[in-house]
């Protein structure tokens, strides 16, 4: 195949352009006031897909969000890739903790990105990786180098658990039907070290409530004679882990795949510094289960958080109450082979039995998935290592990230194909935070690394 890089400094400034007017768009899917600006990005992305070269571009119906599919088959005998990404974004909040406002795109240099950054929500989870798909595809289709049939299915759910997705991929099997999933929608360690996400983690996300008296209760005149939900709910979230930061949920470890010496050592080689870590936190020390790295911690390690807990009076200056109501959201990040669905149970059952009387407890599951694996000797593997060798100059590392796709178990499940994980986002921008951003030459450096997969993957494919 030929070299992208010049059709791609040629096109740099639209191919900018183009990203920033997509992230004009504030589709955030978990806030209901957005509805149409989620819907107008969905018509967005398929008008981007046409525009690149797909010849079939369909906005999809579904209960919630539309799923955008688009397709260019070329030969019924050539090998099949299946994008996925998602054109949803997290909610921009805290808002007064953004240096520029979250859908007015900036480019700005920071440290990491001496060549500029896009500032913006959404412009590396998952928008700006996203595009880059469309990009290659674009090169791919004007510069006559599209070497297998591909197809995109770009949702608007993700961020809120894909729950039309799972029905979507489950009635249409043959539409999907492909030979590999490829997504970009995780990181990188470092600009210069490139490296390919073989694992994400599993998730349970619960929200519990803890009501006391039926009304709000003056502090003075009750305090001391009933329970308070916010200090019984502080106790239970806190008992939740034992002195070594284990998690004392019984049976919550039970399935949890332990990995060998051998791949904790060939973890433990990849480039990492703790000092940098926790200078970039701005943290004196790092936190968690007894007995492993931090990299194992948030990776290979299932983990329970508060992603947010609420009661009581949070307003200006102090009332005096005993709140009848206490809230918490928690999140349980799993690996294999922890099942979703049973570490659910097993929360749900633990942290009832472990209320004390004189409260009531109730735990509403909000949405979950299993870990994903993709071993290193599979051709869509060795397809990814060989296109970033090229662009990059180095052999990528195999890392597993903490982070969670849901969806992508299921994509192995429902339509028997393996994805592999060509994220180019650095763990320093900030996705789900304020000032999200992505470095141009990442943007870059994707559209140019995607066309030399496509064509390691169809020779691989093909001699196979
Ligand atoms: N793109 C992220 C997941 C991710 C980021 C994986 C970086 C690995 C590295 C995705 O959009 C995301 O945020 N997923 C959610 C789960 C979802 C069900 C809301 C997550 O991981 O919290
Ligand atoms: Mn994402
Ligand atoms: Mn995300």
């Amino acid at each position: 195949m030929q070299d992208p890089s010049d059709y791609i400094q040629q096109h740099k400034e639209r191919f900018l352009n183009e990203l920033i007017n997509l992230l004009k768009i504030p589709s955030v899917s978990a806030d209901s006031a957005h509805s149409q600006d989620v819907i107008n990005t969905a018509e967005a992305v398929a008008a981007a897909l046409s525009e690149a070269g797909c010849d079939e571009v369909e906005v999809c119906e579904t209960s919630g969000y539309p799923i955008v599919y688009g397709e260019k088959i070329i030969g019924a005998d050539l090998p099949t890739v299946l994008v996925y990404g998602h054109y949803d974004v997290q909610p921009p909040d805290p808002l007064e903790l953004w240096d520029t406002p979250p859908f007015e795109p900036v480019i700005k240099e920071t440290e990491l990105h001496p060549e500029g950054a896009i500032f913006a929500r959404g412009a590396c989870d998952d928008k700006g990786q996203m595009y880059m798909h469309v990009k290659a595809l674009e090169y791919m289709v004007r510069n006559n180098d599209l070497p297998c049939n591909v197809k995109f299915m770009i949702e608007g759910e993700e961020e809120v658990g894909s729950p039309s997705l799972v029905t979507f991929v489950k009635e249409n099997r043959e539409k999907l039907k492909n030979d590999i999933i490829l997504i970009s929608d995780t990181g990188m360690i470092a600009a210069d070290v490139p490296s390919i996400t073989t694992g994400l983690r599993g998730l349970s996300y619960v929200e519990v409530a803890v009501t006391g008296p039926n009304r709000d209760l003056h502090s003075g005149l009750y305090g001391g004679a009933v329970a308070n939900p916010i200090n019984i709910l502080a106790k239970m979230i806190a008992s939740l882990h034992d002195e070594n930061n284990h998690i004392t949920i019984p049976g919550f470890y039970d399935k949890v795949h332990e990995l060998s010496e051998e791949e904790r050592q060939a973890m433990a080689e990849a480039p990492f510094s703790l000092e940098a870590y926790k200078k970039h936190l701005d943290i004196s020390a790092v936190y968690g289960e007894k007995g492993y790295t931090t990299n194992e911690r948030n990776s290979i390690r299932p983990t329970l958080d508060v992603n947010g807990i609420w009661g009581g009076y949070t307003g200006e200056g102090a009332k005096t109450v005993i709140p009848s109501k206490a809230y918490a959201k928690i999140s349980m990040r799993l690996v294999p082979d922890q099942d979703w669905h049973e570490i659910t149970e097993l929360f749900t059952r633990h942290f009832i039995s472990i209320a004390p009387d004189g409260v009531k407890v109730e735990v509403t599951p909000h949405h979950g998935g299993q870990a994903y694996v993709t071993p290193i000797d599979h051709i869509g593997y060795r397809a990814a290592s060989e296109a970033y060798e090229t662009t990059f100059g180095k052999t990528p590392i195999p890392q597993r990230s903490g982070g969670s796709i849901p969806i992508v178990s299921l994509f192995e499940q429902e339509l028997d194909s393996k994805t592999i994980l060509m994220g180019f986002g650095l763990d320093s921008d900030a996705i789900h935070s304020p000032n999200e951003h992505y470095g141009i030459r990442n943007y870059l450096k994707g559209i140019e690394t995607i066309p030399y997969f496509y064509s390691a993957f169809t020779r691989m494919k093909e001699s196979e």
